[in-house]
């Protein structure tokens, strides 16, 4: 069922266009229309909510990251994220203005539905994001946005990512339509740019190798890092989990921005630093923060939209991402660290489809 590839992880993150365009084509009528059945949130229940809290643990606490910038952004509602064990343990403000989105491949993260059930105690009203149909936070959520990344079976999640950051967009724009915070040629612009994703999530992959001959020779690093600012600090956290968790390499993410306040004490010469620089407004200072590592001897691998050359006067090696809005760029940008992840640890020789110590559904606390 690996369908001629060798690893599940290698299947899964090949199989992105598809995730990422049936999520989004299943929710957007020929007017393209946001089409969310069965899940309510009219515009009375919107006007009554005053607050967002999204929570989830790992992987889908990342897309969650996103999941803020779009809805704050989109919808101008305030959003709070939190990692699910964290927020079930700490007497968090919920009331029933508040909308709790809950987000999880599985649906069955233990911490996840912990947390769901606090938030529903407190009057939360309840909106998840979930890919495994009938799983218990499904069932036990008010209305729920079904990924369509199809069964996920590599233990490193991939195509769930992708497929619930398009969710994320879809939620975010559904409110703000609901609520008219966007001017209808921004909303169309941004339903159109949506869908282009699945051929450039296409295109990134089809120039696999490159990456490839890259993990080849950088796959006996004892620490990475990962940096980048706005949303691609993001990324940085999904990308910087992805290789650890399968390669056993000691990775680690950072706002760039944060670098001068400890972390750069670390950089020495041939540290591996993959810095993203996708975000046209923060370009200049990434380039900045990217000569910053390198005058102590970093390597530099630096992620960046196609057509903005001059990283190539900073970093070492330029992967390229399609050209795109700022706002979603992450579905494009995690593909070449995905890819690195996955390249390095078979470079290392690793069990990539089940990693040391790790479970696919964390059911236990
Ligand atoms: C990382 C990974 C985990 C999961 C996390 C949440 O690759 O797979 O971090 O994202 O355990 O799982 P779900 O989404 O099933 O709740």
């Amino acid at each position: 069922e690996k369908e001629g590839y060798e690893h599940f992880m290698i299947k899964e993150i090949h199989e992105q266009p598809k995730g990422v365009s049936e999520t989004l084509l299943r929710r957007l009528d020929t007017d393209e229309n946001i089409v969310l059945d069965g899940i309510k949130l009219t515009k009375e229940d919107l006007e009554n909510i005053n607050k967002v809290y999204i929570v989830a643990c790992g992987t889908a606490y990342h897309a969650g990251l996103v999941g803020r910038y779009a809805i704050e952004k989109f919808a101008k509602i305030p959003v709070e994220v939190d990692v699910a064990s964290e927020f079930r343990y700490r007497d968090p403000f919920v009331d029933d203005k508040t909308l709790f989105i809950a987000v999880s491949q599985s649906g069955e993260t233990l911490d996840t539905l912990a947390a769901l059930r606090e938030a529903k105690r407190k009057g939360a009203r309840i909106l998840s994001i979930v890919n495994v149909v009938g799983s218990s936070v499904a069932r036990e959520s008010d209305d729920v946005f079904y990924t369509w990344a199809g069964p996920e079976i590599a233990v490193a999640s991939t195509k769930a990512y992708t497929t619930q950051l398009v969710a994320m967009y879809l939620v975010a724009l559904h409110m703000s339509s609901v609520k008219g915070t966007l001017t209808k040629d921004q909303y169309d612009g941004i339903i159109k740019e949506l869908k282009t994703m699945p051929e450039k999530v296409k295109n990134i992959l089809d120039n696999h190798t490159r990456i490839q001959h890259l993990a080849d020779g950088q796959f006996n690093n004892e620490s990475v890092f990962f940096m980048g600012r706005g949303l691609d600090v993001h990324v940085a956290h999904e990308g910087s989990l992805k290789l650890k968790e399968i390669s056993y390499i000691n990775s680690f993410a950072i706002a760039a921005g944060e670098l001068k306040h400890g972390t750069i004490a670390l950089i020495e010469d041939g540290t591996l630093v993959v810095a993203l620089a996708t975000q046209d407004r923060l370009y200049d200072k990434m380039l900045s923060n990217i000569q910053e590592v390198r005058a102590r001897g970093a390597f530099v691998v630096g992620v960046a939209k196609e057509g903005n050359k001059e990283i190539e006067k900073t970093a070492d090696v330029v992967l390229y991402v399609p050209d795109t809005m700022d706002e979603l760029t992450p579905i494009l940008s995690v593909i070449p660290l995905q890819l690195l992840a996955y390249y390095i640890a078979v470079a290392r020789g690793c069990d990539v489809d089940k990693p040391k110590n790790l479970a696919k559904s964390v059911t236990v606390e």
